[in-house]
């Protein structure tokens, strides 16, 4: 192994982690090369074991034989080395199992009682379609293989409106205590993300600043340059409402619009979090036609690359109206928010992959140098989450020479530079809190419900209004109703991709 014995086993408890679904995209593209990278870094503990379920009907070699195919693809290369995945490997299991299925359980048991005589954590990781969330918990119930001190791993969407995520909680509440649920968004898990709080709550400079006296807008927005990547039978029925706002860009604003939590301790963060969403103006049925946009992609040039549109993708309906790109202005009604809005927007096939929370500061009282001096610009902080992630200020500086003119500068931190030490994916990160039982990164039951009361008027009025999306190109930055979104209210979105 390429890390050192020394540090061995002080990371997390001894455990059995059970990834229900365990030949799926989920599992192969991001759980389990995280958990590569754990191993390889000697974060997990020696006697740590991972059992893969599916109900596919495949040996175990096979498994690993097709799983070290994933991990090679998506493991940075000079990261995956023979030696690292033989040991890896060792940790692994696979077993056809029906999760749904009592009957079908009891090899999963022979297993996990199989333990050695170590008592061990027992996490169950569910990487399924969520309609099934309550019936593989109660399933697992019944079949004898959870205690009190089992965890449960929900992975996001949870539901498709807020009744059917409501009845999922319920239903995984009926097996598992709050305390024991881990619902994941893996945004939280981003170093940048993280980083929000460390810069807004360990410095002294910004948080005075942090509201609607100096802050005039907040824009979020995470644009993927990726289509719907073989996953339309999902996405088609989801929607980029659903995919990326319900969940990652709330999430994004909830941090940013927070009150400083007393404590960095679960149940305190989240709470100020559920504060922010309960706060967030409900959209009227007017409202819907002027503050939301929705889009869809059709053939265009992304990277230089023709690609085709949405509806030539796989698995996608041929007059499918889901939207790819949704832009919305959202509203926080509370006391430090008042008539600031936050613009948020995500779409797939666009033309850069970049995600971004902008901070624009409020333009001066005052122009103290006149014209000669050029034009006076305003603050404004970028947070970049991918790819690339730095935190950017720009400030007005002299330009040196004997006339006085005035020129933007940023101060720019870029992550990768200043650190020496590596940036551990989202999913490591939120992988070894659950294992630890830190569920600060995790959603209480209450804030995903929050989201989506917040979401589903959204939602009802789309269908209400049935229009068709408004189209874009892919490789563009959306649909041309997007910038009239911003432009309406004098402001533009922040596209400087460098
Ligand atoms: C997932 C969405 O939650 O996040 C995907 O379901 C999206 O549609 C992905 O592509 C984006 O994650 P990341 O980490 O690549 O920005």
């Amino acid at each position: 192994m390429s890390h050192s014995a020394s540090s061995a086993s002080h990371h997390s408890e001894p455990f059995d982690m059970v990834v229900v679904g365990g030949t799926g995209d989920l599992a192969h593209r991001k759980l389990l090369p995280a958990l590569y990278y754990l191993h390889r870094h000697d974060d997990l503990p020696e006697t740590g074991r991972i059992v893969a379920v599916a109900r596919e009907e495949t040996t175990r070699e096979q498994f690993l034989q097709d799983l070290e195919k994933s991990c090679r693809q998506h493991v940075s290369p000079g990261d995956f080395t023979a030696e690292d995945w033989s040991s890896f490997a060792e940790r692994l299991h696979y077993l056809a199992v029906d999760a749904a299925n009592i009957e079908s359980l009891g090899g999963l048991r022979t297993v996990l009682d199989d333990d050695g005589g170590t008592s061990r954590t027992r996490v169950f990781y569910l990487a399924t379609p969520p309609n099934l969330y309550g019936t593989i918990s109660r399933a697992i119930a019944e079949a004898g293989l959870i205690d009190d001190t089992s965890r449960i791993v929900l992975e996001k969407p949870i539901g498709h409106d807020l009744a059917s995520a409501s009845a999922i909680n319920t239903a995984v509440g009926e097996v598992f205590a709050e305390t024991q649920i881990y619902r994941i968004d893996h945004y939280l898990g981003k170093e940048t993300v993280q980083n929000l709080i460390s810069l807004r709550f360990a410095n002294a400079l910004f948080e005075p600043m942090w509201n609607s006296s100096h802050i005039d807008h907040v824009q979020i927005t995470v644009a993927e340059t990726l289509g719907v990547e073989g996953r339309g039978g999902y996405y088609d029925h989801a929607g980029a409402l659903r995919d990326m706002v319900q969940n990652h860009i709330l999430q994004l604003l909830c941090l940013t619009a927070m009150e400083p939590p007393s404590r960095l301790e679960q149940d305190f963060i989240r709470q100020e979090k559920i504060k922010v969403l309960r706060a967030l103006r409900p959209m009227s049925r007017d409202d819907i036609a002027h503050k939301t946009v929705r889009g869809q992609y059709r053939p265009g040039i992304i990277d230089g690359k023709s690609v085709g549109g949405y509806l030539e993708e796989e698995d996608i309906r041929p007059s499918s109206r889901t939207e790819t790109f949704v832009a919305l202005k959202a509203e926080v009604d509370n006391w430090r928010w008042a008539g600031v809005p936050f613009y948020l927007r995500t779409g797939k096939a666009m033309g850069h992959r970049v995600s971004e929370i902008v901070i624009q500061f409020k333009t001066l009282p005052h122009n103290l140098f006149g014209s000669p001096a050029g034009a006076l610009h305003d603050n404004r902080l970028v947070i970049r989450l991918q790819p690339d992630e730095s935190i950017k200020l720009a400030l007005m500086v002299k330009k040196p020479g004997v006339r006085l003119r005035l020129k933007r500068v940023h101060l720019n931190l870029n992550l990768a530079d200043t650190f020496d030490e590596r940036t551990p994916r989202a999913y490591e990160r939120l992988l070894l809190d659950v294992l630890r039982g830190n569920a600060t990164l995790f959603m209480h039951r209450d804030e995903v419900e929050a989201a989506w009361r917040w979401i589903e008027p959204i939602l009802d009025g789309w269908k209400e209004r049935g229009e068709a999306p408004r189209i874009y190109s892919a490789g563009s930055w959306g649909p041309a109703e997007a910038i009239t979104l911003v432009l309406r209210d004098e402001r533009n979105w922040y596209e400087q991709v460098v």
